[in-house]
C-alpha cells in the first residue's frame, strides 16, 4: 500500500479585491494510496476545484501540508514543483482546457510535444481515442467537438503518461450514460492497474460508500 498524496489540515482562502475573504477549504485532511478511487462530493460552491488545484500542485494552500509522491510540491522551486506534476499528476480540468489549434491527436500528445518521445506515445494516444470513442474526430480541433466529446480528450490526455495520481473534475459532467459509464470505467480500471484516482464532483450519483462530503468547505464523513 504505497502512499500517493497526502493532504494535512489544508485551508484555502481567496482574497477577493476590495471584498471580503472567502475561506474555499478549511482544515481538510485526506490521503490516497495507489488503487484508491476517491469521490469528494459536494455542492457548487463547496471547495472541490479549489481541492483538486491544491492537492495537484498548482495553487498554494495558505495553511497545512500536501505531500505527493514523498515530496511537498510547495517547498519546491517553481520548477521542480513543475516537473513533479508533469511526471506524477494527471488532471482532467472542469474547463478542459485543450489547445484550440491542435486536432484530437495532437491534444492528447500535447504533453510529449516539448519532449524528443511523442513518437513512443503515439499508440497509447491512439489506443486512448479509441478507448473513449473519438476515432472519427481524431482530426478535428476542440471547436468542432461536442462537449462531451472534449471531455473525453482532456481524460486521455490526462492518462496519456500514465500519472500515478489523476485528479478529474467533474469527469462525466457533459456525458451521457453510455460515455459517462465508459468514462467511469477507465477511471475504476486505470486506480485498479495501481493509479491513485480522485473524482470532484457534484453528482450524486456517482457517490459509492467511502465517498467523502464538502461542504462549505469543510470535509464532513
Ligand atoms: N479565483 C477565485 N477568487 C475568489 N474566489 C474564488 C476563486 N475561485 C473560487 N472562489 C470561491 O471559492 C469557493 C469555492 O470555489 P470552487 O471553485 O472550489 O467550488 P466548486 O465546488 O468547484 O464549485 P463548482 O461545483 O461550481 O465547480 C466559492 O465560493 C468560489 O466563489
Ligand atoms: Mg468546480
Amino acid at each position: 500500500m504505497t502512499q500517493v498524496l497526502q493532504i494535512e489540515h489544508i485551508t484555502k482562502r481567496y482574497r477577493r479585491r476590495g471584498r471580503e475573504t472567502v475561506t474555499a477549504l478549511r482544515n481538510v485532511s485526506l490521503s490516497l494510496n495507489r488503487g484508491d478511487l476517491r469521490f469528494v462530493y459536494g455542492p457548487s460552491g463547496s471547495g472541490k476545484s479549489t481541492l483538486l488545484l491544491c492537492a495537484g500542485g498548482l495553487l498554494r494552500p495558505d495553511q497545512g501540508v500536501i505531500t505527493l509522491s514523498d515530496r511537498n510540491p510547495y517547498a519546491l522551486t517553481s520548477e521542480a514543483r513543475s516537473q513533479l506534476r508533469a511526471r506524477h499528476v494527471g488532471f482532467v480540468f472542469q474547463q478542459f482546457h485543450l489547445m484550440p489549434y491542435l486536432s484530437v491527436i495532437d491534444n492528447v500528445l500535447a504533453p510529449t510535444l516539448a519532449s524528443v518521445s511523442t513518437d513512443d506515445q503515439r499508440p497509447r494516444a491512439e489506443e486512448l481515442i479509441e478507448r473513449f470513442g473519438l476515432v472519427p474526430r481524431r482530426n478535428h480541433p476542440p471547436s468542432e467537438l461536442s462537449i462531451g466529446e472534449r471531455q473525453r480528450v482532456a481524460l486521455a490526455r490526462a492518462l496519456l503518461h500514465q500519472p500515478m495520481l489523476l485528479l478529474a473534475d467533474e469527469p462525466t459532467g457533459n456525458l451521457d450514460q453510455d460515455n459517462g459509464k465508459r468514462v467511469m470505467d477507465a477511471l475504476r480500471e486505470y486506480a485498479a492497474a495501481g493509479g491513485a484516482v480522485m473524482i470532484v464532483t457534484h453528482d450524486r450519483e456517482l457517490r459509492d460508500a467511502d465517498a467523502l462530503h464538502l461542504v462549505d468547505g469543510a470535509l464532513t464523513a
